[in-house]
């Protein structure tokens, strides 16, 4: 994704789906996709989900260093996501008033809701020590991978 070409995003969507094709259980589909988007994907420090548990996010599978565990729905860049149920692109996280600093080293997010039966139930977080990382075109490759998430994923 260095260069976010379009055969980039195509290989990526592609071996995201893969991933969940083999075993959409959702713990075993999440630790792979967040292994893939680490290891795909430059500049980032962190990428993983979190799962909405009795109204509040809790920390899922992911890739980097230990985070927050539980994020209050409306709380931060994740929680944000989730009240509005709309993505959230930050290029710099030091200027969204609520966000919640896990590691030192992240400059800006994305963060995309992720629903099942008409609800949001997880979000899909990356982190990125650089200053402005995500595109739109990385927006709309991620979007993508998400949307094939909400058809595939055992959630059971
Ligand atoms: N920065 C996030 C918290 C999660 S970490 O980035 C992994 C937030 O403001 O919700």
């Amino acid at each position: 994704m260095k260069n976010h070409t379009t055969e980039d995003a195509g290989l990526l969507i592609r071996q995201a789906s893969e991933i969940m094709d083999e075993e959409p259980w959702y713990v075993a589909a999440m630790s792979n996709l967040s292994a893939l988007l680490m290891t795909s994907m430059d500049r980032l420090n962190w990428a993983g989900f979190y799962l909405l548990r009795d109204g509040q996010l809790v920390v899922g599978p992911f890739q980097g260093k230990p985070a927050c565990i539980h994020i209050p729905a409306g709380r931060g860049v994740c929680g944000t996501a989730v009240a509005q149920d709309r993505i959230q692109v930050v290029p710099d996280v030091h200027a969204f008033p609520g966000h919640i600093a896990c590691d030192s080293a992240s400059a800006s997010e994305i963060v995309i809701p992720i629903h099942h039966g008409g609800r949001v139930v997880a979000v899909l977080d990356m982190d990125s020590p650089v200053t402005d990382r995500f595109s739109a075109a990385d927006a709309e490759t991620l979007e993508e991978i998400v949307r094939r998430m909400e058809q595939k994923i055992s959630w059971d």
